[in-house]
């Protein structure tokens, strides 16, 4: 048995386990809480009616369409959830994605029916272009390369149709430099003033988003995303980009993927003090999911421990395929 100094003096053994041996003790003195205002529902829509068709390697999450994610919304405000990030899933594709911003395309319209729906579940929408180009690749491409101003201006176009649509909060997911200053300028030039931008400013090139590629149809056709994307190795560059996603004018800056990347959502959250969102990917879903459908792991423990590891890392904000059942727990 260890012992320690009191101060006057003593010399006594060291029991730290008094503290943990009963729930009203490890409640008082429990320094990390999870509650359902900080988790936010990624929601894929797609084009149709009464369409509800399952992930297949992410159980559990579905496209929708419009009228099935208003029913979705809904339910998960029930539960405790208020809001919202959506995807773009549209049958028409081109080399410049420009169904990104279509007035009519999936997510405008998702917005509009979801604020005349659920008003009070804040919407948050993706704006990136690898779901709306032919190539799968989140910008323009000229010259076989992802060209980032002629990127900029799509992805504007894009946060602008969001915000006209009803959008609160725009989230850029691209990794394109300087997206967030073309975006918030041009956002204020058409009294958009309010709504506000939480931008993926640390995103790494990850293999945890192989699920999400297959739920948004986004897997490029060639090439890979290291041109934009961070390398997994760089932490002092992550928080070079948190800087100048907040000198452009971001309200709310991401950290992505989450558990792979928790060091770095606590230096984010220790340097800057700003809003923090951790996004626990869709790779990190499907693990959980496949080891708990082999009995291999309890999934409400592991997922519970899993949320809570990264709220204790420093996010404010989880942006998790399992804010429901999350939500559902914390009653
Ligand atoms: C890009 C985007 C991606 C994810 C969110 N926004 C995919 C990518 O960069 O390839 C991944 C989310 C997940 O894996 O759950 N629009």
């Amino acid at each position: 048995m260890s012992t320690t100094q009191t101060p006057a003096g003593l010399t006594l053994p060291r029991r730290l386990r008094r503290l943990r041996r009963s729930d009203a003790m490890r409640a008082m003195v429990r320094e990390t809480h999870l509650s359902p205002d900080s988790l936010m529902l990624p929601l894929f829509v797609c084009e149709g009616e009464g369409v509800r068709r399952e992930v297949s390697s992410m159980p559990g999450v579905f496209n929708l369409s419009i009228d099935e994610a208003v029913k979705e919304a809904a339910a998960a405000r029930a539960d405790g959830i208020r809001s919202v990030l959506l995807f773009g899933l549209p049958d028409d594709k081109d080399d410049v994605g420009s169904s990104a911003y279509d007035p009519n395309a999936p997510v405008q319209s998702a917005v509009r029916a979801l604020k005349r729906e659920v008003p009070d579940v804040l919407i948050v929408t993706d704006v990136c272009l690898c779901e709306y180009t032919d190539h799968g690749h989140c910008g323009l491409i000229i010259d076989g390369e992802i060209a980032n101003d002629p990127s900029v201006e799509q992805l504007v176009r894009a946060a602008v149709s969001h915000a006209a649509a009803g959008a609160d909060i725009v989230a850029p997911s691209d990794m394109m430099d300087g997206r967030v200053a073309a975006i918030r300028r041009a956002l204020d030039d058409r009294g958009h003033d309010q709504v506000a931008i939480m931008s993926y400013a640390a995103k790494y090139c990850s293999a945890f988003y192989g699920p999400f590629r297959e739920a948004a149809g986004s897997a490029p056709k060639f090439g890979d995303r290291r041109s934009h994307q961070m390398d997994p190795a760089n932490a002092h560059e992550a928080l070079r980009e948190v800087e100048q996603d907040i000198a452009e004018g971001a309200d709310l800056v991401l950290v992505k993927p989450a558990v792979a990347y928790l060091d770095v959502i606590r230096r984010v959250k220790d340097a800057f003090g700003y809003p923090t969102a951790a996004y626990h990917v869709s790779g990190e879903y499907a693990m959980l999911k496949a080891a708990a459908r082999n009995g291999w792991i309890d999934e409400t423990r592991a997922m519970m421990e899993t949320l809570i590891g990264i709220r204790r890392a420093g996010a404010d904000i989880i942006i998790t395929y399992y804010a429901r059942d999350a939500a559902r727990l914390l009653g």
